[in-house]
């Protein structure tokens, strides 16, 4: 029987699957399931039964591992047009998370490679690969961590929206790391959780994460961030990013750009925590990053018993917002802090 660990997913090679927490079922049942079809992996992404950029992104590895195991093709090229269909599906299922982009182009380069070699190589080598992708993501996550913890050694609460924590990532996560990391080392950060209005990551999950992991844990309602901002109750806003453009502009969870306003406003840093793997060296700045519209039931029927907005009301549900680069003190990334200038001096490295 195959067991995630404490992994927010995994590779279960023994019988070819995905396997993830639903994260649609948290904070009530801990459900993990195995997904084998690229159906079943598409509709789950879709459906944020997985979810956060580099969740997404892992996945999206196994899920092209999967896939080509089961591949019954018998030559390089329909191999390769079986992948390439399989590459247009999982992109389609979300457009702003640049990690599942990446890694699909990771996994693209592996059989690019291998090309000339026995399909059964090809194979091996895109397992490989995917348990690499997933074993890269736990240490970059750890080294996120411990760039932000140091940073944060004065700070004792920090304020968060959307979950950038585990279950976003396969450990540790990325704007939640630098909490854990402090805690491992002794020091307790105390964390204001944004509930993250319509799909409540903030509430649901990291709330659910957090308190499990033993870490002080209050939530409040998105509009309550400049009254905690006011009272100095946070030292720091810490967010995770679902693309970061070239120029330092960053798409994250709607409702990230207004925390930033206000965080600028009261003079807060306002940390964005993001493995490279999460910035598009060929984006420009935001005005190019394509912004995720979702079902407006999830405003307006979703969380309540029976509808609770008037019929003839719209409601309008984009799932991200991209925050000016001008209003991030810095990222933290695996490699280190960087301020956004910066970032355009990577692109090579
Ligand atoms: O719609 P979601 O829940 O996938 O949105 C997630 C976020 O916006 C996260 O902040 C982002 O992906 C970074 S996760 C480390």
């Amino acid at each position: 029987m195959f067991s995630l660990n404490g992994q927010t997913v995994g590779f279960d090679t023994e019988n070819n699957a995905l396997v993830i927490i639903d994260q649609t079922r948290l904070p009530d049942e801990e459900v993990i399931f195995s997904l084998k079809t690229a159906d079943e992996i598409v509709t789950a992404i879709k459906e944020l039964k997985l979810r956060g950029a580099p969740c997404i992104g892992v996945s999206a590895a196994i899920a092209v591992a999967v896939l080509s195991n089961d591949s019954r093709a018998d030559s390089f090229d329909s191999f390769f047009n079986e992948f390439n269909s399989n590459y247009d599906r999982l992109l389609s299922a979300r457009p702003t998370a640049v990690n599942l982009y990446w890694a699909l182009n990771e996994m693209k380069k592996v059989i690019v490679t291998c090309k000339g070699e026995p399909l059964d190589n090809i194979k091996k080598a895109l397992n490989i690969k995917a348990l690499e992708i997933l074993n890269n993501d736990i240490a970059t996550c750890k080294a996120i961590g411990k760039h932000g913890a140091e940073l944060l050694s004065g700070v004792d609460a920090v304020l968060t929206h959307c979950n950038a924590g585990r279950l976003a990532c396969v450990r540790y996560g990325t704007a939640l790391s630098p909490v854990y990391v402090a805690k491992e080392q002794g020091k307790s950060i105390k964390v204001y959780a944004d509930e993250t209005r319509p799909l409540l990551q903030g509430a649901r999950l990291t709330a659910y994460e957090l308190t499990k992991a033993g870490i002080d844990t209050t939530v409040i309602c998105d509009n309550m961030a400049s009254y905690v901002m006011k009272q100095g109750l946070v030292g720091a806003v810490l967010v995770g990013a679902d693309r970061i453009a070239l120029n330092g502009d960053t798409a994250n969870k709607i409702g990230t750009s207004g925390l930033a306003v206000l965080a600028n406003y009261y003079k807060i840093p306002f940390y964005v925590c993001a493995p490279f793997s999460t910035v598009d060296f060929d984006c420009e700045n935001g005005s190019k990053i394509p912004i995720e519209m979702r079902n407006e039931t999830e405003i307006s029927e979703m969380w309540y018993k029976s509808r609770m907005t008037p019929e003839k009301a719209r409601a309008l549900n984009p799932a991200f917002d991209v925050t000016d680069a001008s209003l991030i003190t810095a990222f933290i990334t695996e490699k280190g802090i960087l301020r956004p200038e910066q970032l355009k001096l990577c692109k090579d490295i």
